[in-house]
């Protein structure tokens, strides 16, 4: 079964659009686990410009289901995350401009550092997904050095502008989620995923957690977030 953990960043967004204490991103937290999500997942930007610190501290003590922590392997956040223990990381590529993370990891590349990072969270038992796109070189590289998990890049699904492209997409998906299971990596998905997108990626074979924040956030300030949290449960299931 494909279970839901919710990305809680645009909470802190919409937070630091006056700069003071709300909306709380650790009631967002609470509500969305009583809701039913499986995860919380923050992204600690090199910017700060959602989540501080203070947050992840926060969250670590008061999440009751798993708390994953999305970062860049950069040397300053990963002595942050080792300090806090979070339940996983997840490694992504990072860029000062973006407005969102736009591409996945190259792990072929970045072979030894990764590797590296991913020995010194094992070193404190922490599991490491990583970020990347279905492409079967990707995967290959991440079972290589040492991951536990790869967290698939659906943006290229998710903006794909025909049915075909879609579709094409979709098999890039579906293959890359086939290797990871043949190499026992965990499976995961997100990035751009919405009411509308998120069940043919939901049904891929192997699949297990869906991070997903935007769509949620937004859909929650119209709904409300426990219920545009259990929709989207109830989409995924
Ligand atoms: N997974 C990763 C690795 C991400 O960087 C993001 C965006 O923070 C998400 C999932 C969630 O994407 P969205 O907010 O588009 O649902």
């Amino acid at each position: 079964m494909t279970i839901l953990c919710v990305n809680i960043d645009h909470i802190a967004t919409l937070r630091q659009a006056r700069g003071g204490m709300e909306p709380s991103v650790l009631e967002s937290a609470r509500i969305a686990e009583k809701a039913g999500a499986c995860g919380i997942t923050v992204h600690l930007r090199e910017d700060r410009r959602h989540i501080h610190d203070a947050d992840v501290y926060e969250l670590r003590q008061a999440v009751q289901t798993k708390l994953n922590l999305e970062m860049a392997a950069t040397e300053e956040i990963i002595k942050i995350a080792l300090k806090i223990g979070p339940d996983m990381v997840t490694l992504v590529p990072e860029k000062r401009k973006e407005l969102t993370t736009e591409g996945g990891l190259d792990v072929v590349q970045g072979r030894k550092r990764l590797k590296n990072t991913i020995s010194r969270f094992h070193q404190k038992g922490i599991p490491v997904s990583l970020f990347i796109a279905p492409d079967l070189k990707q995967v290959k590289a991440s079972a290589e050095v040492g991951a536990d998990i790869i967290e698939l890049h659906t943006g290229f699904f998710v903006n794909a502008s025909n049915k075909k492209q879609k579709n094409n997409e979709l098999n890039k998906l579906r293959q890359a989620a086939q290797l990871a299971v043949k190499v026992k990596l965990g499976l995961n998905a997100g990035h751009g995923l919405n009411y509308d997108n998120v069940r043919p990626v939901a049904v891929i074979k192997g699949m297990h957690e869906l991070n997903i924040g935007h769509s949620i956030i937004s859909r929650a300030v119209f709904v409300g977030l426990d219920k545009a949290v259990k929709e989207m449960i109830r989409l995924i299931k």
